[in-house]
């Protein structure tokens, strides 16, 4: 199963799609990791959408494209993605469409996470994650059970985005508007998106995913 995860940067697309990775065994393909990676190895893609992204400006559609095309072939996506972070304009749109339909596959589902704007701006500024084992924690909504010490590794090393701060988080919203969300109406013309309330807390945002993707016949691995 294909699905997209849409909405506002903040919205926690992200969030939800390690539980999907967790609870459904989905591989998630999450466009901004891949792009944070480049800029990390210090490799061309990554000299050239390290500054666009501090400053909160999308990476050009072509580039794009072709670093989503390259993450398709590797064979842990043919059984189904969580698309986290693309498409974003609409030549992503149709590129999509045609790189699922040259590997016989398709999207089956959109979701749309909902949140008020004004919490946005909030929730990404307080975040950070484990600089070892990459958990995600936020300085009021998720902070490490013991202050100071990753949950899940133990390491005391954590850090913080380099466009998670209120001035790139503001241009990040602008480009949000201007071209990533005029692409649902391409989708709800299709009769493929679902919507869930992403003001809920976490847990219960991803209560309702789930049942969305019951619903499309998706199988827990638990199940
Ligand atoms: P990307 O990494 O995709 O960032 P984004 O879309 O801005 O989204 P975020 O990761 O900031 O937010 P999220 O929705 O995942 O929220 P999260 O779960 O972390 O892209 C970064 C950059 O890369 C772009 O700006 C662009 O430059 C470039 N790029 C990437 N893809 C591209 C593309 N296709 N084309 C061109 N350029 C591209 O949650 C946020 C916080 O809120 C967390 O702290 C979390 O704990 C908290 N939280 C989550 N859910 C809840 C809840 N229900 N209640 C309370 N707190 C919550």
């Amino acid at each position: 199963m294909n699905i997209i995860l849409f909405g506002p940067p903040g919205a926690g697309k992200g969030t939800q799609a390690h539980r999907l990775v967790h609870d459904f065994g989905m591989v998630q393909l999450s466009t901004g990791d891949i792009l944070r990676q480049a800029v990390k190895e210090g490799t061309e893609v990554g000299k050239i959408a390290g500054e666009l992204m501090k400053a909160g400006k999308l990476i050009p559609d072509d580039l794009m494209i072709r670093i989503l095309g390259e993450r398709l072939d590797k064979p842990d996506t043919k059984n189904g993605v969580i698309f986290d972070g693309f498409p974003r304009t609409k030549p992503q749109v149709e590129a999509l469409d045609k790189l699922l339909a040259e590997r016989h596959s398709k999207l089956d589902c959109v979701i749309e996470i909902k949140v008020d704007e004004n919490a946005l701006v909030k929730r990404i500024v307080g975040r950070y994650v484990c600089a070892q084992c990459g958990a995600g924690y936020h300085d009021e909504f998720k902070r490490p059970h013991k202050e100071g010490v990753c949950d899940i590794c133990g390491s005391t090393e954590f850090k913080r985005r380099p466009d998670d701060n209120e001035e790139a988080v503001r241009a990040r919203l602008v480009e949000y508007h201007e071209k990533t969300a005029p692409i649902l109406p391409v989708y709800e013309a299709r009769g493929i998106v679902a919507y869930v309330d992403g003001m809920l807390p976490m847990g219960d945002v991803a209560t309702k995913i789930a049942e969305i993707l019951k619903e499309k016949d998706a199988k827990p691995i638990s199940a």
